[in-house]
């Protein structure tokens, strides 16, 4: 039997159609931010677009390469997965307010600059969220740990070796030989 499919109805006011612009309350970097923004939003473009925090990447803007990585309450996330709307209340962190209220650089900007552990720069910021994030999870104890939960961060200039240093310097983990 042959079934017939009839195209969709037209919209006769695709306008009205559309979700409404949503309320969302972040809290970026120690500063209240209150955005009207469509529900689809990602965090990283709410980061970006919306509060013109630029120092957060979009790299892949699927998950994969770490570039967008900031953190919530502590825990790194990949910006680009998640929705600004899931957020509210939360504690966010980008690459922007790691420095001390001094303007001194936290230690693991601090240790990059010292390791040369970037060529672009473009991955830095999300590395360095991420680095972040580990030494919270209190999981890494070695440099391989190291590497294996830091792999999740794509450096495509290949500073690996340069970014490991910094990071085990940082933790206080001894290079392997
Ligand atoms: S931009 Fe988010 S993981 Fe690549
Ligand atoms: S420093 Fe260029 S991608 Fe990592």
């Amino acid at each position: 039997m042959q079934t017939t499919l009839s195209p969709p109805a037209p919209v006769e006011n695709a306008s009205a159609a559309l979700p409404a612009l949503g309320t969302v309350r972040l809290t970026v970097n120690g500063t209240a931010k209150t955005l009207q923004i469509a529900p689809w939003t990602t965090l990283l473009d709410a980061l970006r677009e919306y509060l013109n925090l630029t120092g957060t990447k979009k790299g892949c803007d699927h998950g994969q390469c770490g570039a967008c990585t900031v953190l919530i309450n502590g825990k790194r996330i990949n910006s680009c997965l998640t929705l600004a709307v899931m957020h509210d209340d939360h504690e966010i962190t980008s690459i922007e307010g790691l420095a001390n209220a001094d303007g001194s650089l936290h230690p693991l900007q601090t240790a990059f600059v010292d390791h040369d552990a970037f060529q672009c720069g473009y991955c830095t910021p999300g590395q360095i969220c991420s680095a972040v994030g580990l030494m919270n999870e209190g999981q890494a104890k070695s440099e391989a740990d190291v590497r294996e939960l830091m792999s999740g961060n794509i450096c495509r200039c290949g500073a690996y070796p340069h970014i490991v240093d910094a990071v085990t310097e940082v933790m206080g983990i001894e290079k392997q030989a």
